[in-house]
């Protein structure tokens, strides 16, 4: 019962988000619409893997394992990655993992048989209930770490573009791009702003 009203929600939002589109008065994305925008980025780059940083209640996951082989959720909060694993339970493909994004993404990207890779970086600070790691926002450092792993990272979106040199201790939107220029510029990656998300997607060869 508690997936048929949040998915009732959702399709609401995504609705309002399409006219608010029609009417050129986008905001901040509902998580339907966020979820929608990850299947087509998937398709683009042909993407049979997700990593997401930022878990919270497994949402995004849970949809998200309907349409990826294999999906790797990173939560800091212990309280939040226990709740989301058990929420997940049921879904064999989605392995929900306790820690710090920053530490792990590398970990998970050197495994053999994760390949064609699509990261979601949404583990930030956000507010009350959810943790704080070393850096409220750790996307630029995240894009640093992701750069050594090109070969096998397709495609890449940054969420809440917005908060971005708003929210305290996030850092600018001009050194978000920059980390995005200086790790995935020059040629193989495609780099664009896309509805509140940085997107970085290789091109096809
Ligand atoms: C915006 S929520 C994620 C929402 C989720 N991606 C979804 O779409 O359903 C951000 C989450 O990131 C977590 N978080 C904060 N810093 C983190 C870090 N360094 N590594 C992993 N998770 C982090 C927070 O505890 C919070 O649960």
């Amino acid at each position: 019962m508690g997936r048929i009203i949040r998915d009732f929600k959702a399709w609401v939002g995504h609705g309002v988000d399409l006219v608010r589109i029609l009417k050129f008065n986008f905001r901040n994305p509902h998580s339907y619409t966020k979820f929608r925008m990850i299947c087509s980025f998937k398709e683009k780059a042909g993407c049979h893997v997700l990593i997401e940083a930022g878990t919270y209640h497994g949402v995004m996951a849970d949809r998200c394992s309907a349409i990826f082989d294999k999906v790797y959720t990173i939560e800091l909060d212990e309280g939040l990655a226990r709740r989301a694993s058990c929420y997940l339970r049921d879904k064999r493909n989605v392995s929900v993992i306790c820690g710090d994004a920053l530490k792990i993404l590398s970990g998970i990207l050197e495994k053999d048989e994760v390949r064609d890779v699509l990261v979601y970086l949404d583990g930030h600070f956000s507010g009350e209930g959810t943790a704080c790691g070393e850096l409220a926002e750790p996307a630029v450092e995240e894009l640093n770490v992701l750069s050594k792993h090109k070969s096998k990272v397709h495609a890449i979106v940054v969420d809440d573009f917005r908060s971005f040199g708003t929210e305290a201790g996030f850092p600018s939107k001009s050194s978000l791009l920059k980390s995005a220029e200086d790790a995935f510029g020059g040629g193989s990656f495609e780099i664009t702003v896309h509805l509140d998300q940085p997107l970085i997607v290789k091109k096809e060869v």
